[in-house]
C-alpha cells in the first residue's frame, strides 16, 4: 500500500521512517517532506497549509492510508476532507483538533469531564483581563486561545511582566487573532510530563512516556522551544501512573466529546503537571509530540502502519503494542538563533550522504538541499536518537554521533537525559 504523510519535521521523518519499515507498505510519499525525507520517501511540494492540494495529491497518488503530523492541518479540517473524499486517515477531524486549536473549548470539555486542570478565566480584551490579574496572585499563566506554534504562553511573576504579555496579545497582536481570546490560569507548581494514546474512537492505547526538555539552555533555562530533546521511557512515570492518566483524564475528555457527537481518531497527547495534588492537564496536543514521537517510535517493535490503520478502522482493540526495552535518547540540534528566529542555508558538515551516521537514527527537521549539500532550513535542525540497555550508553552514542556535525551557530543542550542517567549510575554501587 502507498502511505502519504503530511508534514515537514523531526516527527514526520520518524513516522516515515517507520512506514518505510512496515511490511505492508510499498511506497511512502510526504508532503512537503524535508532533506531526509526526500531519502526515504517521495517528496511533493505541496504546503501543509493546501488542504485541496493535499487531497488533490492524496487522490493523484491513490493513497491507501494519509498520516496527519503538525497541528495546523488538523485543525483546519484536513481529516475531515480527506474522509469525505475516501481516505483512510490517522489523525482526529476538524472538531476533535479543537482540543489542542482552542485552549477555550479544551477547558470546557475538562470541565464537563471532571478532568483536574489548572483554574482559569476568559478574556477578550485588555482592561478586565488586568482587572483580574490585580485581584489574584502571582504567577499566573498567560495563554493565548489558539493556535501560536508553541509561544503564546507567557508566565508572569509580577504585573509589569502580565502587562507585557496581555500587551502582545490584545495590542501588538503578536499572536494575530489567535490572542484576542486570552485565559489567564493557575500557575501550577510540579514536574511536568506528557502522556501519549493512540484512540480508533472507542479503545485507548497508551504508548510508552517519554520526557521531553521545552527550554533552549542547559539546566532549564532561557526561552521555551518546541523541544531540544527527549527521552522514553520515563522512570518516574510508571504503568500504573500512565494508567490512572488514561483513566482520568484521556477516556473521561474521550467520552465527554462523543457525547457532543465528535469522534477522537489518531494520538491524543495530554500535557500534565505532576502536582502534589495529583496530576493536572496543562494542555492537549492531537497529534504525536516533536521530539517525543523521535525518542518513542525507535522503540515501537509493534508495525506503525498497523497500529494507524486500526486507528482509522476502529479495530485498535485488535492490537497490542511491544515495545523494545532499550533506552532511547534523542538530542535536538537547534540552528543559530532559535528559538527567537532560525537561521537558514549553513552547510551541515558530518552527515554521510543519505543524511545519517552511523549506529544512531538520524531525523531530519529543517533541513534543504542544496547543490548536494545538507543546509539548515528551519529552527530546529536534527534530531539524533540511539537506543542502549542504559540511559548512559544512549546518551553517550547521542551525544558522540552528535559531535560529528557541525553548523554555524549550532545549538544543543547538552544535559537531555542526564538525570535518568544519573539515577542509573546511583543505583549501582
Ligand atoms: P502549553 O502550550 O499550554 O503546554 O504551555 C506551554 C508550557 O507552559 C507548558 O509546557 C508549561 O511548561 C507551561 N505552562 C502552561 N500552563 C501552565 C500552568 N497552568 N502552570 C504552569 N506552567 C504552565
Ligand atoms: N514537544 C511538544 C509538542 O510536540 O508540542
Amino acid at each position: 500500500m502507498r502511505v502519504l504523510v503530511i508534514g515537514s519535521g523531526g516527527r514526520e521523518h520518524a513516522i516515515v521512517r517507520k512506514a518505510a519499515a512496515s511490511g505492508l507498505v510499498s511506497e511512502v510519499h510526504c508532503a512537503p517532506g524535508n532533506a531526509g525525507i526526500a531519502r526515504q520517501a517521495v517528496c511533493h511540494p505541496v504546503a501543509d497549509s493546501d488542504i485541496p492540494g493535499l487531497v488533490e495529491l492524496a487522490r493523484r497518488i491513490d493513497a491507501s492510508l494519509v498520516v496527519i503530523g503538525p497541528e495546523a492541518p488538523l485543525c483546519a479540517g484536513l481529516a475531515d476532507q480527506l474522509a469525505a473524499a475516501g481516505f483512510r486517515v490517522f489523525g482526529p477531524n476538524g472538531q476533535a483538533a479543537l482540543l489542542e486549536g482552542s485552549k477555550g473549548f479544551a477547558k470546557e470539555v475538562m470541565l464537563a469531564a471532571g478532568v483536574p486542570t489548572a483554574g482559569f478565566a476568559r478574556f477578550a480584551e485588555y482592561a478586565s483581563a488586568r482587572a483580574h490579574i490585580a485581584a489574584i496572585s502571582f504567577p499566573v499563566v498567560i495563554k493565548a486561545n489558539g493556535l501560536a506554534a508553541g509561544k503564546g504562553v507567557m508566565i508572569a511573576t509580577a504585573m509589569e511582566e502580565a502587562e507585557d504579555a496581555l500587551s502582545r496579545c490584545f495590542v501588538e497582536r503578536s499572536f494575530g487573532d489567535a490572542g484576542l481570546d486570552v485565559l489567564v490560569e493557575e500557575c501550577l507548581i510540579g514536574h511536568e510530563c506528557s502522556v501519549l494514546a493512540l484512540c480508533d474512537g472507542e479503545t485507548i492505547v497508551p504508548l510508552e512516556p517519554a520526557q521531553d526538555y521545552k527550554r533552549i539552555h542547559d539546566g532549564d533555562h532561557g526561552p521555551n522551544t518546541g523541544g531540544m530533546g527527549c527521552y522514553s521511557p520515563v522512570p518516574r512515570m510508571p504503568a500504573e501512573l500512565v494508567d490512572e492518566i488514561i483513566e482520568t483524564v484521556h477516556r473521561p475528555v474521550i467520552a465527554e466529546l462523543k457525547r457532543r457527537g465528535i469522534e477522537f481518531k489518531g494520538v491524543l497527547y495530554a500535557g500534565l503537571m505532576l502536582t502534589a495534588d495529583g496530576p493536572r492537564v496543562l494542555e492537549f496536543n492531537v497529534r504525536f509530540g516533536d521530539p517525543e514521537t523521535q525518542a518513542i517510535l525507535p522503540r515501537l517493535e509493534t508495525d506503525l502502519v498497523e497500529l494507524m490503520l486500526a486507528c482509522a478502522d476502529g479495530t485498535l482493540d485488535r492490537q497490542r503494542l511491544t515495545w523494545r526495552q532499550e533506552r532511547c535518547v534523542s538530542v535536538i540540534l537547534a540552528s543559530a538563533g532559535y528559538p527567537l528566529s532560525s537561521s537558514r542555508g549553513d552547510v551541515i558538515e558530518g552527515l554521510d550522504p543519505d543524511g545519517g551516521l552511523p549506529g544512531v537514527d538520524v531525523f531530519h527537521a529543517g533541513t534543504a538541499e542544496t547543490d548536494g549539500r545538507f543546509v539548515t532550513a528551519g529552527g530546529r535542525v536534527l534530531a539524533i536518537s540511539a537506543l542502549d540497555s542504559t540511559f548512559r550508553g544512549a546518551r553517550q552514542k547521542a551525544y558522540d554521533a552528535a559531535s560529528r556535525v557541525s553548523f554555524d551557530g549550532m545549538q544543543l543542550r547538552s544535559d537531555i537525559a542526564a538525570e535518568p542517567a544519573a539515577a542509573e549510575s546511583a543505583d549501582r554501587p
